[in-house]
């Protein structure tokens, strides 16, 4: 199958590039020359595990390629996915923006039969205004299909997902464009879920917003459990048994963060509200998160007496591990308020985007976990990279000018640090 993905970052990349290694034949269009060029030269501009691999084997085959040009990737082909960015409005709401411009630049392109399938994250009701775009612009005897196709991949582990969906939703009221995107799935052996676009969306919305909760959830149990002396670790695994509950999503932290959790959960309450419903619930859920990197911040704050003055390692930049994703990271937001207490930070990580280190004031860039903490008063673990696991710690003592962890993931193992003589600090521990 032909097909054209329009985006290429974490989700248009990805997908792009798992469609050729599974034998179709696709361009990825963006509008960032420099982006396209680079991925035109076999280098993939962002960290995500085996992507390299994938997308070198596609180019090696002349399955992949990549263009500013929309007509050059359209025209051809029978798939047209949407996989730009929906980033949040003044009010909370997805700007549809670009995925409008999206769907102008492609209908500009459409002179045969296309099914354009929207990965991009849109509030339930927008394949409409695709739709609606699309058919202004298109001859009336042309016939196509709009469909929702929903991405439920995680950075960090995204070829992986992609190629191995729990399950994948297809949202159309066209039964050729259903039919065909099918086809184009069947060999992944997921459960197909062909539903309304309506409700497609809904899924994507109900699923991170459910996920969120159970974060801000399990970081509520952890605050308590600081203060009652109980340890939130026994306590997820002892809810994570009941079949009902499950393990996954019960780790407490500094609070979620990325580029979709915070923004699709702001975009559902608004869609709610639009139709006449307050989601208090999902507001409950934004102001436990919007509290929690505040959390670790008093954690150091007490372990060190106060910030000003203090020199503090941080370990981790990124979202979460295994990505170079910056964006809405709660690791940000902790060291801005340490920065603001009057610290002085040094940080490494082993991925994050180079824009992350200039969104903290002052913040010194180390090449490895050690040399960020030579003389620091505290380290301050923010994201989990399995390589902050298994470190020399009696090195790390030796250079540090107090011996003192604050562990916002509860990664490391307590008992060990504290017989190694580190004051140990986790979440609800
Ligand atoms: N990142 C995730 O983990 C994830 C997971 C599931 C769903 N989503 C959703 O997928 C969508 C894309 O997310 P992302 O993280 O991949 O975004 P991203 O910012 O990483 O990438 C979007 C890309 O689209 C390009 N672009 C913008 N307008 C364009 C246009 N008119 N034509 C061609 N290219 C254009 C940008 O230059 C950029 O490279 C969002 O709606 C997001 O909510 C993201």
């Amino acid at each position: 199958m032909k097909i054209a993905v329009v985006g290429t970052g974490y989700v248009g990349l990805v997908s792009g590039a798992c469609l050729a290694d599974l034998g179709h034949d696709v361009m990825c269009v963006d509008v960032v020359a420099e982006k396209v060029a680079k991925l035109q030269s076999g280098t993939v501009p962002i960290h995500e595990p085996g992507l390299d691999d994938v997308v070198a084997r596609g180019i090696e085959a002349g399955r992949l390629r990549f263009t500013t040009n929309l007509g050059e990737a359209v025209e051809p082909a029978t798939f047209v996915f949407i996989c730009v960015p929906t980033p949040p409005a003044e009010d909370g709401s997805a700007d549809l923006t670009y995925v409008e411009a999206a769907a102008r630049d492609i209908a500009a392109h459409i002179a045969d039969f296309k099914v354009i399938i929207n990965k991009s994250t849109i509030p339930v009701g927008s394949y409409l205004r695709v739709e609606r775009i699309i058919r202004e612009r298109v001859p009336a005897q042309i016939e196509f299909a709009v469909a929702s196709n929903p991405e439920f991949l995680r950075e960090g582990s995204a070829v992986f997902d992609f190629m191995h969906p729990d399950r994948v939703v297809i949202g159309t009221r066209n039964d050729r464009a259903a039919g065909l995107l099918t086809d184009l799935y069947r060999p992944l052996g997921a459960p197909l879920i062909i539903t309304e676009p309506e409700t497609a969306e809904m899924i994507k919305y109900a699923s991170n917003a459910f996920l969120a909760t159970k974060i801000s959830f399990i970081n509520a149990i952890a605050n308590i459990c600081d203060g009652v002396g109980a340890d939130v670790k026994d306590v997820a695994l002892g809810m994570g048994y009941d079949a009902r509950i499950g393990f996954e999503f019960l780790r407490p932290g500094p609070g979620f963060g990325g580029s979709c959790f915070p923004k699709d959960c702001k975009a559902l309450i608004r869609v709610a509200e639009q139709n006449g419903y307050d989601f208090h619930l999902l507001r409950g859920v934004l102001d436990v998160n919007d509290e929690q990197h505040r959390v670790i911040v008093r954690k150091v704050e007490r372990m060190l007496g106060g910030l000003d003055g203090k020199r503090i390692a941080a370990w981790g930049l990124s979202f979460k591990p295994n990505t170079d994703d910056v964006r809405d990271s709660p690791a940000i937001a902790v060291l801005n308020d340490l920065a603001a207490g009057g610290a002085s930070i040094v940080a490494y990580d082993p991925a994050a985007a180079d824009h992350g280190y200039s969104l903290v004031p002052g913040l010194e860039r180390a090449p490895g976990p050690i040399e960020a903490a030579h003389d620091a008063d505290c380290v301050v673990l923010l994201t989990e990279w399995n390589e902050f696991r298994w470190l020399d710690f009696e090195r790390l003592r030796s250079v540090m000018a107090t011996p003192a962890i604050v562990d916002a993931r509860n990664f490391l193992d307590a008992h060990t640090l504290r017989q190694a003589g580190f004051d140990y600090e986790g979440v609800g521990r």
